[in-house]
């Protein structure tokens, strides 16, 4: 319980018992003050009395919090926790989540995304990333209005050559769909578990150096496996290595190609992969 809190507030053990400390003199401190406003106003202890006890202390706990959290040294926390919950109570002040598609292919999954997130509340798609001059996924892009980077492979591989880039749009997610260049370890650090690829296969499986589009689904057919499917996963220094975050499976069956095989793959993704990527950014945010 309390790793958790430390893991979701990204505070230290020394932080997190300050801060609860400053919760608890808040909390008693705002129900002192409320008692002794409405003892000063002599109002009869009734169903009025609570209900005006009830908004007087939650119009001062806010203060009471802020005021404690001074001398402990947490006032930055909380204020940021404050604003955090007035901008979820208001539903203002909701800046949108800039997230990066990288793609060289045709962009069906780009296409769906996009779509996904359009009119999203909280996520945009900010920025198609592409290494093949003529892809699909270019035109996908334009055709949505959203500004394309097309990158060089000697300058991708330096590792932060286009991290300025990323950052002027403001990317704070990056959506591997089809990206076939191993993402290099300066991307990865900036990153940190916030790329994720999709894989048309069931990982560890079938994954790998060369393992895409249909040398992944013909290799499931030549093993005979009788089931195949997606898997999402975070993007490490390894091709088709990091953390699994979510797999869909589907029945092989004899007469499957790997045409229909990669027919049946892509519909998994189209209906998943937007799904995951939203609750992922949004999950992560709401920490
Ligand atoms: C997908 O099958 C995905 O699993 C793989 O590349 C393919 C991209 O397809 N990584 P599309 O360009 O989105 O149609």
């Amino acid at each position: 319980m309390l790793n958790k809190l430390k893991d979701r507030w990204k505070v230290n053990t020394v932080n997190l018992f300050l801060i609860i400390l400053t919760f608890a003199l808040g909390g008693s401190l705002c129900g002192y003050l409320g008692r002794k406003v409405l003892t000063a106003t002599e109002m009869d202890k009734g169903a009025l009395w609570v209900i005006t006890y009830i908004l007087l202390i939650t119009l001062l706990w806010p203060l009471c919090v802020l005021a404690i959290s001074i001398p402990f040294g947490q006032f930055v926390f909380f204020k940021k926790y404050l604003l955090k919950i007035w901008a979820r109570m208001t539903g203002k002040n909701k800046k949108k989540i800039p997230i990066a598609i990288f793609a060289s292919g045709a962009g069906s999954n780009a296409k769906k995304i996009i779509n996904h997130f359009k009119g999203d509340e909280s996520v945009t798609v900010a920025l198609v990333v592409c290494n093949k001059p003529g892809a699909g996924v270019l035109n996908v892009a334009t055709s949505h209005n959203i500004p394309t980077l097309l990158i060089e492979k000697e300058q991708f591989f330096r590792g932060d050559h286009y991290l300025p880039v990323l950052k002027q749009y403001g990317i704070e997610f990056i959506v591997l769909a089809g990206f076939l260049w191993k993402i290099p370890g300066g991307l990865i650090a900036a990153y940190t578990n916030k790329i994720v690829n999709i894989h048309p296969a069931l990982l560890p499986k079938y994954g790998g150096k060369g393992m895409y589009g249909q040398f992944v689904h013909q290799a499931v057919i030549d093993a005979g496996d009788k089931e195949s499917g997606i898997s999402i996963h975070f993007v490490d220094e390894l091709y088709d290595h990091g953390n699994i975050i979510f797999q869909a499976r589907c029945p092989v069956i004899e007469t499957d190609t790997a045409e229909s095989l990669a027919a049946k793959i892509h519909a998994l993704e189209h209906a998943h992969f937007p799904v995951v990527i939203s609750q992922l950014i949004k999950n992560e945010n709401q920490r």
